[in-house]
């Protein structure tokens, strides 16, 4: 909505006669709400602002993904998730995002090749890989993984170089898959796999979780098909606490391959990326569509601790248009492989449920995008377990558009948020005998 104010006026009061206002200029981007700029609140009033969880703070200028969360829309670089998700593939996205424009057929075929050309692990990856218990959580190896690979590039990249930052967004876009089936391989006890560079990008990383040696790998079309979809779909959504964790790390010049480890382990939580995973156990705790009801009476008793997990979002609050697409695409990939999966019938049940309940109808709590994307992985054969380093394959890409772009911001400054001190006023030490 077009915003007629530039200014906003604050009264601050001090003492009687003390009264003074400030005025504070309004920014606006091409889309969205109006932002009120307070950077020089804390030198002209002495005061900060408070803002738990960031709910009201743009930390940064961002011309990579639109989000409008009333009205469920998503856009990359201008594009609509719905056109993107029919038309595109994750490879031509993560272009896209990086480079902001589509690019044309020859552009597409050289990055394509780069991509492909890079997404080999270093050898001794295999050793680092093999130090981690049989059991180890996928996402705890990615996170060690990614942090280790700053170690194998860390000399040779000059942060000044845009060339070289490039580079960095390629590796990491390339080499991810490998690392996350390698994880995969390691903990079921299967040989690595190596990429095999005649496959597309979502195939290869296909066959290198899913081939054995002693047989090809037949998989339906609609399996790559599925992922490349789901890979589009989390391919990035702007501030999210993951892609701030990045910028956050990126804002100390930190390298490029540790920023990524720590959005990993930002994603992992199960308030973020680590939801898709906590769905399919809800679900299986379910168990059956008769069970559904009491679910939802524990996820609305603030006592249980208990959340729907794939309900809700911080931003999106009418639906969320990733979860529409899914929800299409679940059915016809449990179509097309031929899999009758009782906890698809659980979720719709779920769905229809919550959707008719007063409690999730005042709060806006609907369908997210990791309340069908794990069936839908259940379906190809993807552990749980490994259903959060899908996401962080998609999100890779976004992860490095937001590194890139806040490499070359003018306004970009370390982050640094302030607090509200609760704890003690200044005391004396007490030695250990007089306490
Ligand atoms: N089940 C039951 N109640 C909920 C849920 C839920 N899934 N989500 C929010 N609420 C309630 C919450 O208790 C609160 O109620 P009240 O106003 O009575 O105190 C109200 O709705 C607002 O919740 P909030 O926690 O203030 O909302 P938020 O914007 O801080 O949190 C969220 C957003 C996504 C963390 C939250 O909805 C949630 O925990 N959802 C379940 C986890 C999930 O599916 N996460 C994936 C998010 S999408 C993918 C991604 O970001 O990676």
């Amino acid at each position: 909505m077009e915003s007629p104010f530039d200014h906003v006026t604050l009264a601050v009061d001090g003492k009687p006669g003390d009264a003074r206002s400030l005025s504070l200029p309004v920014e606006r981007g091409t889309l969205g709400n109006p932002c009120i700029d307070i950077a020089r609140l804390p030198k002209e009033t002495g005061c900060f602002t408070y803002d738990p969880g960031f709910t009201a703070t743009a930390a940064c200028k961002s011309a990579i993904t639109y989000i409008d969360g009333d009205a469920g829309v998503l856009l990359y670089r201008g594009y609509p998730i719905e056109q993107l998700a029919k038309q595109s593939s994750f490879l031509e996205v993560a272009y896209l995002l990086m480079h902001g424009e589509l690019p044309s057929g020859d552009a597409f075929h050289a990055f394509e090749n780069e991509v492909t050309h890079h997404t080999m692990m270093h050898e001794a990856f295999r050793t680092f890989l093999y130090g981690f218990r049989h059991d180890a959580h996928p996402m705890a190896m990615l996170v060690g993984m990614l942090g280790s690979m700053a170690s194998f590039y860390h000399n040779t990249l000059d942060l000044e170089d845009p060339e070289q930052r490039r580079l960095a967004a390629v590796r990491l876009i390339a080499k991810v898959p490998t690392i996350a089936a390698g994880c995969y391989r390691y903990s079921i006890g299967w040989p690595l796999r190596y990429p095999k560079n005649n496959l597309e990008y979502v195939d290869r990383f296909l066959h290198m979780m899913f081939e054995v040696p002693s047989e090809p790998l037949a998989m339906k079309p609609v399996a790559a098909r599925a992922l490349d979809l789901l890979f589009i779909l989390h391919a990035d959504h702007e501030q999210n606490a993951s892609t701030s964790t990045v910028r956050l790390v990126g804002s100390t010049g930190s390298n490029p391959y540790a920023c990524v480890a720590a959005g990993v382990a930002a994603l992992w939580g199960p308030a973020h990326g680590g939801a898709n995973e906590a769905v399919l156990k809800m679900l299986a705790d379910i168990g059956k569509p008769g069970n559904v009801q009491s679910a939802i009476d524990r996820a609305k008793d603030k006592e249980s601790g208990f959340r729907l997990m794939g309900f809700g979002h911080r931003v999106y609050k009418n639906f969320d248009p990733r979860a529409k697409i899914i929800r299409e695409m679940t059915h016809q990939v449990l179509g097309e492989l031929g899999v009758n999966d009782p906890l698809l019938e659980v979720a719709l049940t779920l769905e229809e449920a919550a959707l008719k309940d007063d409690y999730f109808i005042q709060r806006k709590l609907y369908p997210n995008v990791d309340f069908y994307s794990g069936i839908i992985y259940k379906a190809l054969g993807i552990p749980t377990e490994m259903f959060t380093v899908m996401f962080a394959i998609a999100r890779t890409a976004g992860w490095m558009a937001h590194w890139l772009e806040q490499q070359m911001d003018p306004e970009a400054r370390i982050g640094r948020p302030r607090q509200i001190y609760t704890g003690y006023g200044e005391r004396g030490y007490v030695g250990i005998g007089d306490r």
